[in-house]
């Protein structure tokens, strides 16, 4: 029974964090709608930077759980949080010296279509994990 109140109280936190990093995507793409190119690009920057510390601290405490729970898929579900973050950090490289000044649209899509992926598929599944094994264990 206890380990059913630890998931339940672990799986509150994720799903905390993830609406978080759902707010900063929304940001993210209102950012796009903002006419004033500075003041688009300076939104984008500071949401991106954001998120970005956001997601580490998220897909830190999810693979902490992987790890807890012997979770199988643990090493392939790394490697998306991994790709993820090298691309996050290719397109932070390309805002910082101005090439993505014109194109943040670009950085929304990406990031948006990876994480509605990576929620519904990936996170699901372990979510699903999760309790099955909260629950055998109860
Ligand atoms: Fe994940």
């Amino acid at each position: 029974m206890k380990r059913v109140d630890a998931y339940g109280a672990e799986y509150e936190a994720l799903s905390g964090q993830n609406k978080h990093l759902r707010v900063l995507l929304q940001q993210l793409r209102g950012a796009r709608n903002i006419e004033d190119p500075l003041g688009a690009y300076r939104l984008s920057c500071e949401t991106l930077r954001e998120l970005s510390d956001y997601v580490r601290t998220y897909f830190a405490e999810e693979e902490r759980l992987m790890l807890e729970y012997g979770y199988p898929q643990y090493h392939a579900h790394r490697r998306e949080h991994v790709n993820f973050l090298e691309t996050v950090l290719e397109v932070e490289e390309a805002m910082r010296t101005g090439e993505e000044l014109t194109t943040p649209g670009f950085f929304c899509d990406m990031v948006g279509d990876w994480w509605e992926k990576h929620a519904l598929g990936p996170d699901q599944q372990f979510a699903a994990y999760l309790l099955a094994n909260a629950t055998a264990a109860a």
